[in-house]
């Protein structure tokens, strides 16, 4: 069944919305909580190890209500059956989208074209297990007998995005491998790994679900030739593995269809982790960490699923970004984990939010009048206080930000958690509480500043607040939670494309750049450069006459 077609800013919610906005844009966070002492209780969530407190937003139990109406008034719930049910909701590309199938339990039963495709993911899964489970034990080696040290994961997008930022976030359960990842097309990234590797003892997994993206297969064929300088064509069967649809392209490449993953069109790039796309996770960390990933993020989707909508986290953040994103205008959200492990969550959220819904036609094929996707951003406390919270705090952009945090720390260093927690609190309450001018006065008269100095510093030092924050407070980082917290923010995108009346799975934004650097790429070669404005033609010469 194709997604309706509703234009939210027509619906009767989308308008109580705007005039509450008007009675809301100038609330003050602090008075609310003021007037009402039962506020925390009311706007904060608990589901398995997550704590999500949104009370520190400008809102109230109406504008919840409101944005709960415009949910139901755009069909958010049909969506949602549609979404797990494997309809054709990627009508522009003519696919499922199904993601969440990849870690269905396997009693599951969910049919693509008929066929049920829960037990081919679990086919795939206990390939996946068998292969991680030789290399890992050592007893898949390379073409001189010797176990693998090193893994080299080739792909870019969301071919890549998804294993850095996971094996990244579980480094502490990770075992003896060292992981590396091949990704842009500039050669220098591609030989600086090179150069950290044995060609005996390395297995490279190319990942690319269409096996046809340039930079891909710019950096297989560059790492085989290397690979080739010291072993034979034989070899390359021991040492390649792909994961691919496109096994027509692989097997031409020269990779053993043995040693091919397959994955399906109905699992869009960006939400691709937890296929064979995950590989280099489980190789990383070991199937059963792998395992885990996986069904924390089925707990998630049944979560978001079952729960009422005024009990449902993802719904909750999608609405309350929605709030800001159509009514108050603001470009973007900061995602700030307070863990270092999570310094790859933004650049991977980036690609899930923004391929996804960095759209402008609607559902019906017309130009939207309202802004679509939100610009994310982020760093892990305490590092971005240091960077850019300046900003956050005195600049002029309203900028609502997640802030992500974990009760234990990996390794139980108290000392350092405590403090690090401590800024993780500060931080939250001081963006809502701000300081007012009689708060900076004081402090000026109990260091005895002189009244002249302090009328001068007091308009600097002076914090407006109400910036609007929510604080997602989990147990411990673990394979399980962050497979929850990662599904968490995919069904926001769900439900923020829904509402928006997009379709959040295609992304040809990213087709026409490919196309021109196809043919800009030709005239390098034959250096001739043909007709472009006279910019591109300036660049271009200057580029030809001193490379
Ligand atoms: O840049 C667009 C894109 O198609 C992404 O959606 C995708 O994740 C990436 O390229 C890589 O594609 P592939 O896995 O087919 O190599």
């Amino acid at each position: 069944m194709a997604l309706n077609t509703i234009n939210p800013t027509e619906t009767s919610a989308w308008k109580k919305l705007e005039m509450h906005y008007n009675e809301m844009q100038k609330a003050s966070m602090q008075e609310l909580f003021q007037l009402d002492a039962t506020r925390t209780e009311k706007f904060n969530l608990k589901w398995n190890d997550f704590l999500i407190d949104y009370s520190k937003n400008i809102i109230t139990q109406e504008t919840l209500q409101l944005l709960l109406e415009l949910a139901d008034e755009v069909g958010l719930k049909s969506a949602i059956a549609d979404y797990f049910d494997g309809a054709i909701i990627n009508q522009t590309e003519n696919r499922a989208v199904l993601h969440t199938a990849l870690r269905a339990k396997e009693s599951a039963v969910i049919n693509v074209d008929g066929d049920n495709v829960v037990s081919e993911v679990y086919e795939v899964k206990s390939k996946i297990k068998v292969f991680t489970n030789e290399v890992t034990s050592g007893e898949r080696t390379g073409y001189t007998g010797k176990p693998f040290t090193d893994v080299v994961n080739i792909g870019i997008g969301g071919s890549d995005l998804g294993p850095v930022m996971a094996v990244e976030a579980l480094q502490f359960y990770k075992n003896h491998l060292n992981v590396h990842f091949v990704s842009n097309v500039d050669g220098d990234h591609v030989n600086e790994i090179i150069k950290k590797l044995n060609p005996e003892t390395t297995l490279f997994v190319i990942v690319s679900k269409t096996f046809t993206t340039q930079e891909t297969l710019t950096n297989s064929e560059t790492i085989r030739k290397w690979f080739l300088e010291s072993a034979t064509q034989e070899d390359v069967a021991k040492h390649f593995v792909a994961v691919s649809t496109n096994i027509e392209k692989v097997t031409e490449f020269g990779i053993n269809p043995s040693n091919v993953f397959p994955m399906w069109d109905w699992v869009g790039g960006r939400f691709s982790l937890w296929s064979a796309v995950g590989l280099t996770i489980s190789l990383a960390v070991g199937y059963d960490n792998f395992d885990e990933l996986l069904q924390g993020a089925n707990e998630m989707d049944e979560h978001f699923k079952t729960a009422d909508f005024d009990k449902n986290m993802p719904v909750t953040l999608a609405l309350l970004s929605v709030w800001y994103n159509n009514f108050f205008g603001a470009e973007s959200e900061a995602v700030i984990p307070y863990t270092q492990y999570l310094q790859k969550l933004a650049p991977y959220l980036q690609q899930g939010t923004m391929e996804s819904n960095g759209k402008s036609v609607g559902r019906d094929g017309k130009p939207v009048n309202y802004q679509t996707g939100t610009i994310i951003w982020g760093e892990p406390g305490t590092n971005a206080q240091h960077a850019f919270f300046q900003l956050i705090h005195q600049g002029t952009k309203l900028i609502p930000a997640d802030f992500i945090g974990f009760i234990t720390p990996l390794y139980g260093d108290y000392d350092h958690h405590d403090k690090l927690m401590s800024n993780f609190f500060a931080q939250t309450e001081a963006l809502m509480h701000g300081k007012s001018g009689e708060q900076v006065q004081a402090e000026f008269d109990k260091q005895g500043i002189s009244e002249e100095k302090a009328k001068f510093l007091l308009p600097f030092k002076v914090f407006a607040g109400n910036k609007p924050t929510n604080t997602i407070l989990i147990q411990k980082l673990s394979p399980k939670t962050l497979g929850s917290l990662i599904a968490l923010y995919e069904h926001k995108i769900f439900v923020q494309g829904i509402i928006w009346n997009i379709f959040s799975f295609d992304q040809w934004g990213v087709e026409l750049g490919k196309q021109l650097a196809n043919s800009i790429l030709d005239e390098i070669n034959t250096k001739t450069v043909k007709n472009h404005d006279s910019s591109t033609a300036f660049l271009l010469n200057h580029f030809l006459m001193n490379k």
